[in-house]
């Protein structure tokens, strides 16, 4: 029951309908007995800074931030976590005694369903794709250790561009690739392969995954963060390759995961927010 001591969480972004955090956020408050909500609240873009303060206004403990307003956000809030301030986008706000302090999840939410399979520390991971998402991973995965980190993407300039700033702010070598022969040659010793770029997501299943079977080994770990559907053709392909697949509903499921840590201060069990996701996947 919603009472006058309920602290209200949510997630701010333009669309935000089709959000599988709520259902998320709210099974782990019921089942742990928390008199807290999240509530899905679309934004548009001239309203943002409106929003915070509004929010802030009214008690609210905590937002997540998504599409088209993780960069932007930062205008508004107080202080940033390192992650956040690295990456240069936010997807957690804590609203509390010291303002509104951002932080970033997704990348730490990447590293930890990898680790569910392998440590990353001294590995060398192929990410594919430049954009947002890439980044946040890329700047984690090197805070998390890893040794040797290569970004392929289509636009070869997009990866060097986020390779500048990996370098110039963490001070560790990066590489840069193309989709092409190179490629295949970065891929027949790396560890770990994860798919940022958009290629698979439904609708669009069928399409070519960007690597095939045959330029991965058994020993390779392969993550795809695309999570609709669970089992992308790059996923097949891993599959066929006799490689260890990792879908991209564990990034989801751990990005809330640490969210809701740094809300509530709980540990909460995984199994709580994955059968939340499977329960709305299906
Ligand atoms: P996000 O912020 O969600 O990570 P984004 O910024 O749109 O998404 O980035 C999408 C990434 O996927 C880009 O690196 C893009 O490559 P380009 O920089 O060349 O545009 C990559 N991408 C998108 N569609 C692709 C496709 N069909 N094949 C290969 N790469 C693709």
């Amino acid at each position: 029951m919603i009472t006058g001591k309920t602290n209200v969480f949510g997630i701010i972004g333009d669309p935000v309908e089709h959000s599988l955090s709520p259902g998320m956020h709210n099974a782990a408050f019921k089942e742990l007995g928390m008199d807290n909500i999240y509530v899905p609240f679309q934004v548009k873009a001239e309203h943002l800074e409106d929003a915070i303060l509004g929010a802030q206004s009214l008690g609210v403990k905590g937002f997540n931030v998504t599409i088209p307003h993780k960069t932007e956000v930062i205008n508004y809030l107080d202080y940033l976590d390192i992650a956040a301030g690295l990456i240069g986008a936010v997807n957690t706000i804590e609203f509390g005694k010291n303002g509104a302090v951002g932080h970033n999840t997704d990348g730490i939410g990447a590293v930890m369903a990898i680790e569910e399979v392998t440590p990353v520390k001294n590995k060398k991971v192929v990410i594919l794709g430049a954009g947002g998402a890439s980044r946040a991973i890329a700047f984690q995965l090197l805070l998390s250790g890893v040794d040797n980190l290569v970004i392929a993407n289509r636009t070869v300039e997009k990866a060097g561009e986020l390779k500048t700033d990996l370098v110039e702010k963490l001070d560790h070598e990066v590489r840069v690739s193309g989709l092409d022969e190179n490629l295949t040659q970065e891929l027949s010793d790396t560890a770990i392969l994860i798919n940022t770029t958009p290629v698979g997501m439904y609708p669009n299943v069928d399409e070519k995954p960007v690597v095939t079977a045959e330029m991965m080994h058994p020993d390779m770990v392969v993550n795809d963060i695309v999570y609709n559907p669970l089992k992308t053709g790059l996923l097949n392909e891993a599959d066929k390759a006799g490689a260890k697949s990792i879908s991209g509903i564990k990034m989801l499921m751990y990005q809330g995961v640490e969210a809701f840590k740094i809300w509530t201060g709980i540990e909460p069990p995984v199994e709580i927010f994955q059968r939340a996701l499977m329960n709305e996947l299906d």
